[in-house]
């Protein structure tokens, strides 16, 4: 008599024994490349929308998306058919790249898109979840649902008010087809396939960002660094000078960190652009993100309450539009290696000046700003060579960084200093305005 069961035969008892835990975790996969997918494709969003507040949500919807998709797959990783690598299917990865839509497009209808058509569908499938799946056996995954559920609506909620803008009807039909020849994200409703006459339009177009970044109703110019105190807000001997005034000092520190717009602006074309990074880069690069959004808010929250009318404020446009001249390693290696690896001195005495004031709430936002870009440029190190080995890098990274820096001031030479100033000198905020805000 046999004993041994044939070993095509053991692996589909194994199969039909754990089918059970296999089913959810072919979900829980599912959902791990939909938000992966959001944190690649929303931040197109950011540079694109003029608004300051729409900005800072989406960076802040795009971290929280990059937390779902991290403890996703923490625990898909406790269950053996997840899968160890991180791609993502292309049937996902297609709706993601369509809805990005193209950088001509009404920024308020590609907003609609991801808010009104990919994120519901994403919460209807948090809640499939959450009806099919055991309460008890697997409550490590529910548990987390729940949660990312509350988030989903959350979201929702946020996003109400910029809601509603443009005309998004056919837009939104269109993804709705793509997404319902789907099933759903989780494929869980009737599949609708797609007509033939169907048209992807991000592969007939591929998608490139636009030549510069939009800020809405806001004054612009090309820097806000500059010697003049006639002409500039920053004026940089200033910040050094043990003669400034303090108040003057915390005046032009917050101008300078409501201006990490631009840092938000730029760092949000690198997302989308790779496709392979590994997905801890992206959990990186939405930290950072995120990180920039809340200290350019620091700035855009407290200078109106020092006097300062924001409508006066002119934005720098000048690094996005040179930076968006490299390729996205190049980005990366500016932003983290030049940057923010050279602000610490001048900042750490700027936060001693400020100090001198007994501002609590000046000396926190500093320090936790201190604390943020120490961070950032440790990501620097850790991701540099690996985003360099995506675009074939093979130089050492220290004369890649050399070589950059060099072709990053030869660009600012062509593209840089060509946004001229939206208000007269009288108009806008400049040293001399600042002088008299803090009553020197
Ligand atoms: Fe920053
Ligand atoms: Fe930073």
């Amino acid at each position: 008599m046999p004993t041994a069961a044939s070993p095509a035969r053991t692996a589909s008892a194994l199969a039909g024994r754990m089918s059970a835990v296999n089913e959810m975790t072919r979900l829980l996969r599912l959902l791990f490349e939909v938000e992966r997918e959001f944190v690649r494709t929303a931040p197109t969003l950011v540079y694109r929308v003029g608004e300051p507040e729409l900005k800072y949500l989406v960076c802040q919807h795009v971290w929280e998306s990059a937390g779902h998709a991290r403890f996703l797959r923490e625990r898909g990783r406790e269950l053996t058919t997840f899968g160890s690598n991180e791609t993502v299917r292309d049937p996902i990865r297609r709706i993601f790249s369509e809805t990005v839509g193209r950088n001509d497009e009404d920024p308020l209808m590609i907003l609609a898109g991801f808010y009104e058509v990919l994120k519901p569908a994403l919460l209807a499938a948090y809640r499939h979840y959450l009806k099919v799946t055991d309460p008890l056996a697997d409550w490590p995954s529910k548990k987390l649902v729940e949660e990312f559920i509350a988030d989903e609506e959350r979201h929702q909620r946020e996003v109400a008010p910029y809601l509603g803008g443009g005309d998004a009807r056919e837009w939104k039909l269109h993804l709705t087809q793509a997404l319902d020849d789907m099933g759903g994200w989780l494929g869980h409703e009737t599949r609708l396939p797609l007509a033939a006459t169907y048209v992807w339009q991000h592969e007939a177009t591929p998608y490139t960002h636009p030549a510069t970044c939009n800020r809405g109703k806001y004054p612009v110019c090309s820097g806000v660094f500059g010697l003049d105190p006639a002409e500039d807000p920053i004026v940089r001997p200033w910040l050094t000078d043990p003669k400034t005034d303090a108040r003057v000092i915390r005046l032009m520190v917050y101008v300078w960190l409501m201006m990490e717009m631009d840092a938000i602006d730029y760092l949000s074309t690198v997302f989308l652009e790779t496709p392979a990074a590994p997905f801890d880069l992206h959990y990186d690069l939405a930290r950072h993100l995120w990180d920039e959004s809340r200290h350019s808010q620091f700035g855009f929250r407290q200078l109106p309450k020092l006097g300062v009318d924001l409508m006066t404020v002119e934005h720098s446009l000048d690094l996005y539009n040179i930076l968006v001249h490299l390729p996205p390693h190049e980005r990366y290696a500016m932003m983290t290696m030049e940057f923010e690896a050279n602000s610490f001195p001048t900042k750490a005495t700027v936060m001693d000046r400020v100090r001198e004031l007994n501002d609590f709430e000046a000396d926190t936002l500093l320090a936790f700003d201190r604390n943020d870009e120490q961070n950032h440029v440790r990501y620097g190190h850790r991701w540099l060579p690996e985003i360099m080995a995506l675009f074939d890098e093979k130089r050492p990274p220290e004369e890649f960084v050399k070589a950059t820096k060099e072709k990053f001031y030869r660009y600012a030479e062509i593209y840089g200093g060509k946004v001229p100033h939206s208000l007269p000198r009288e108009r806008r905020l400049t040293g001399e305005k600042i002088l008299k805000l803090a009553g020197v």
